[in-house]
């Protein structure tokens, strides 16, 4: 296509990521979480950019730099996150990394909880469960992202269980991560790439390979 370089072939697209866990508070003090990093997303949205996309990344709460060139909006919560990603569209790609926290406190208590004041054993800790951005997204009928793409980190049967999480959320493609070592905080990871017609292992590459890998097969996607 003309005035497209061939460096750049995600120039004019739009691609929103999310990426970092999600914090739900229990009070002012404390909260549920996970371990995510932030740094597989976040090196996705790095490598997007680099091959010309206009980059949204919607963050968790994580310890890491804005990629170069890449719009990014905080968030804390998950109905936050669901708020600020809905708010991004319309997009062309939709990429969802972040470990949203599947469940939150019931109740936010707007003061701290004393120790004190609880008789009779510990408080119960009751939870509801989250939205489901991945799935929100997916079930869209305006405004559908043309490539969704979810994240399915698992730590026993990993294909067959991301063949069945592509299916029941919606999405065209679906990275399954084997989390059972060291990939949650490191720099590694190794990728399997379902879609609806087959699945592609990649090695045990870095986090910023791997990210530059999904890149480039997004950017062969949209060319083909
Ligand atoms: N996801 C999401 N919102 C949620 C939960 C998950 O957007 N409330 C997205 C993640 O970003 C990821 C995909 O859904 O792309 C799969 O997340 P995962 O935690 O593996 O799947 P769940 O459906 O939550 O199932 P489980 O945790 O039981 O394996
Ligand atoms: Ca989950």
């Amino acid at each position: 296509i003309d005035g497209i370089k061939p460096d750049m072939p995600l120039a004019g697209k739009r691609v929103l990521v999310t990426a970092g866990p999600t914090r739900e508070p229990l009070d002012p003090v404390r909260y549920l979480s996970n371990h995510s990093s932030g740094k597989q997303g976040f090196a996705i949205a790095k490598s997007m950019a680099e091959l010309g996309a206009d980059v949204t990344l919607v963050a968790g709460p994580v310890n890491l730099p804005s990629p170069l060139g890449v719009t990014r909006i905080d968030v804390e919560t998950a109905d936050e996150m669901l708020q600020a990603t809905e708010a991004a569209l319309p997009s062309d790609v939709f990429i969802s990394v972040a470990a949203v926290a599947d469940w939150r406190p019931a109740a936010r208590a707007d003061k701290k909880v004393k120790k004190a004041k609880l008789q009779g054993g510990l408080p119960p800790l009751e939870l509801v469960e989250n939205p489901d951005i991945l799935k929100t997204l997916c079930q869209k009928t305006s405004d559908r992202p043309t490539l969704i793409i979810g994240f399915a980190a698992e730590t026993n049967d990993v294909i067959e269980h991301a063949k069945a999480k592509r299916l029941r959320k919606g999405c065209d493609w679906i990275v399954a991560n084997d989390v059972s070592g060291d990939v949650m905080g490191g720099d590694h990871n190794r990728m399997i790439i379902v879609t609806e017609t087959g699945e592609t292992e990649w090695p045990r590459l870095t986090k910023q390979e791997s990210a530059d890998k999904l890149a480039q097969s997004i950017a062969d996607y949209f060319k083909a």
